[in-house]
């Protein structure tokens, strides 16, 4: 899978960290910053990586800031993309399985990054439950001012 992966100051070594299992696993990664030592505001990574997904460039993107709760709350303005924010294993799994979340936020300060690898493994690995798509749909007309 090829996917894309941003960071703010806050989670840098955690977005390196990883960047470099998914490699390991086999993915493609498309690095968006920011660059260590840097300070710099979440919504521009947020909108590097959902530019990304929606464009085709990545199948899937991934968001760590400090919480992950700003990284979601931007990346979920931008049309066609269903972030989530999520802190274990169980929810990561359910964004895949329910919402087929295609951009996955994390937050490096509260979230350990054995814990943070397992939710990104979690979220990858499940299949979307079809059944779900209608809501999926309602979520779609949302965007377009239903
Ligand atoms: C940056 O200090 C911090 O606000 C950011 O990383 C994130 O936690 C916001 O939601």
């Amino acid at each position: 899978m090829r996917i894309a992966i941003a960071s703010d100051h806050a989670a840098v070594a955690l977005r390196h960290e990883l960047a470099d299992g998914l490699r390991g696993a086999g993915h493609e990664i498309v690095d968006l910053g920011c660059q260590a030592g840097e300070r710099v505001d979440y919504p521009d990574y947020a909108a590097r990586v959902c530019a990304a997904v929606c464009a085709g460039d990545a199948d899937r993107g991934v968001l760590v800031c400090g919480t992950g709760i700003g990284m979601s709350v931007a990346a979920n303005k931008v049309a066609g993309i269903r972030a989530a924010l999520v802190h274990d294993v169980t929810t990561a799994s359910l964004a895949a399985a329910h919402n087929n979340a295609n951009v996955l936020c994390l937050g490096g300060r509260v979230l350990g990054p054995l814990v943070a690898a397992a939710c990104l493994d979690a979220w990858l690995t499940t299949p979307f439950e079809p059944r779900h798509q209608p809501r999926l749909d309602k979520i779609s007309a949302l965007e377009q001012g239903a």
